[in-house]
């Protein structure tokens, strides 16, 4: 960095960042949770299960029930919220997933969009080349059936093709989009003006992306059908480099504000033959995934290499004119680019928590607890009548009717107490809020029982919304 003074500079946030090289050891070396344990809690709980499971499930596809919903939809507000209303300098977009096949020419996905393929030629699997481990220099006998009857590596295309209108044609043909960002380049002069934004300024966008991954794997780790996170900042060349360290920094401060644990979170740079056609640096955001430390996202600086492919193809010019400093450029672009999957993946495996904890009858017994951050909690708050009794639900009913509005509130009278508070603890929900017979007949208070601490306190109903206001953090 200059020690100039430069307005179009940022300032690095605080942070913690542990950074590695690009060769660092990726074995996860733990076994606090594992990959079977999440996918079937998972499963159990309706939050992520196979997609069309009852013709024997797709694949790479996968459907996220009610929780799993909810989980997603606070990961993306989550990040909508720190990447554009908390900031006076990022816009949205939500752009069409079908774009102009040219699109996919100019910014290289066409040509070069491909993995390693190679095919079993005694079992016909089929394999990322780059995924199997070499073993003297060599690929290793097939995974599937142990041959060692290799095809030549075949560069594959990711993207998924097909076709706009009634005719199965090539000039019908279409991709389904294998990333958001494109239309962030190809949308920027008409944002730009629209917004009136000036450099530096970054549009932010989240959708869904589609790769015909060769395998999928991990459960929602590598999928076919994704949704992306993505904002692209243009700033002035030359300031790039300072703009990268910022993002690098503030992308890392989100995991952290979220709860992540630092211990799981690392920041490795990629080496320079591991760069995207596009890339002048990049590093990785990974997660210690209990399979292997991998990408949980990547923040790029692509140069000015789209705005220009852009410009050079569809003839419109995507320069931007400085009017401060009376220059005019292609805007540099530095990219924070993560996956919706990926981020609620790596979430689930960080809050996994297995305890002692001691029931409401004095026994000592396991729970399973989902320590997420409140404002990731599919649930916030659960109202549990002690029992179903005639003479409870319609108070508990009224208490649930009072916090609806105001946080995603779950009933249940399904069941003994201390199975709904361990049903909640293991979807993470915060406070479970408990009407027994005191309250309909004493003194109109709910019991509020805390997910870490399971300490309980006695709240008046009038109080409660302002109780949970207080606790919660939402922010
Ligand atoms: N625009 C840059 C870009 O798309 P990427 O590293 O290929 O970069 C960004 O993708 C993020 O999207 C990844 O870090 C990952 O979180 C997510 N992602 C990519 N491919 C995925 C897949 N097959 N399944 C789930 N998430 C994926």
């Amino acid at each position: 960095m200059t020690d100039v003074f430069d307005p179009d500079l940022p300032t690095v946030p605080d942070h913690d960042i542990v950074r590695v090289e690009p060769d660092a050891p990726t074995a996860a070396g733990r076994d606090d949770v594992s990959m079977e344990t999440i996918v079937e809690l998972c499963k159990r709980r309706g939050i992520v299960f196979p997609s069309s499971e009852i013709y024997g499930g797709l694949r790479g596809a996968w459907d996220y029930g009610p929780l799993g919903v909810a989980l997603k939809d606070n990961v993306k507000a989550s990040w909508k919220r720190a990447m554009i209303q908390l900031r006076d300098d990022i816009v949205g977009l939500d752009a069409s997933i079908l774009m102009h096949p040219r699109v996919w020419e100019a910014s290289g996905h066409v040509e070069g969009f491909t993995d390693p393929l190679v095919e079993c030629r005694n079992c016909n699997h089929r394999f990322r080349a780059d995924h199997l481990a070499p073993v003297d220099g060599e690929l290793p006998p097939c995974p599937n059936c142990g041959a060692r009857d290799w095809s030549e590596s075949k560069a594959f295309n990711l993207m998924f093709k097909t076709f706009v209108g009634p005719t199965e044609d090539t000039s019908d043909q279409v991709w389904l989009r294998p990333e958001t960002a494109q239309a962030m380049f190809v949308d920027f002069a008409t944002v730009q003006l629209a917004s009136r934004s000036k450099v530096p300024f970054g549009i932010a966008q989240v959708g869904r992306s589609f790769r015909n991954e060769i395998t999928p794997r991990n459960f929602i780790f590598r999928v076919r059908e994704f949704e992306q996170m993505e904002m692209e900042f243009f700033v002035r060349p030359g300031t790039d480099e300072a703009w990268h360290e910022y993002w690098i920094a503030s992308r890392w401060n989100w995991y952290r504000g979220l709860g992540m644990r630092a211990e799981n979170l690392r920041i490795r740079d990629h080496a320079k033959d591991e760069l995207s056609h596009y890339a002048k640096a990049t590093v990785d955001v990974e997660y210690r995934f209990p399979f292997a430390w991998s990408e949980l996202e990547g923040v790029a600086n692509r140069t000015d290499f789209d705005l220009r492919s852009h410009s050079e193809a569809s003839g419109r010019d995507l320069s931007y004119f400085d009017a401060e400093r009376e220059e005019r450029y292609l805007p540099y672009v530095i990219e924070p680019a993560a996956g919706v999957d990926r981020t609620a993946l790596a979430f689930l495996c960080d809050a996994y928590r297995e305890e002692e904890a001691v029931s409401a009858a004095g026994k000592t017994e396991r729970r399973v607890v989902l320590a997420l951050s409140h404002a990731l909690a599919p649930v916030k708050v659960a109202v549990l009548p002690l029992s179903r009794n005639d003479k409870l639900t319609p108070t508990a009913r009224e208490v649930s009717a009072l916090l609806k509005p105001r946080y995603a509130t779950q009933y249940d009278d399904a069941g003994s107490i201390g199975k709904r508070y361990r049903r909640q603890d293991e979807v993470g929900t915060p406070y479970c809020v408990t009407v027994d017979f005191e309250t309909v007949e004493a003194d109109r208070a709910v019991t509020v029982r805390d997910r870490d601490s399971m300490t309980q306190e006695r709240v008046a109903i009038d109080r409660l919304p302002g109780y949970l206001e207080e606790h919660l953090q939402l922010g």
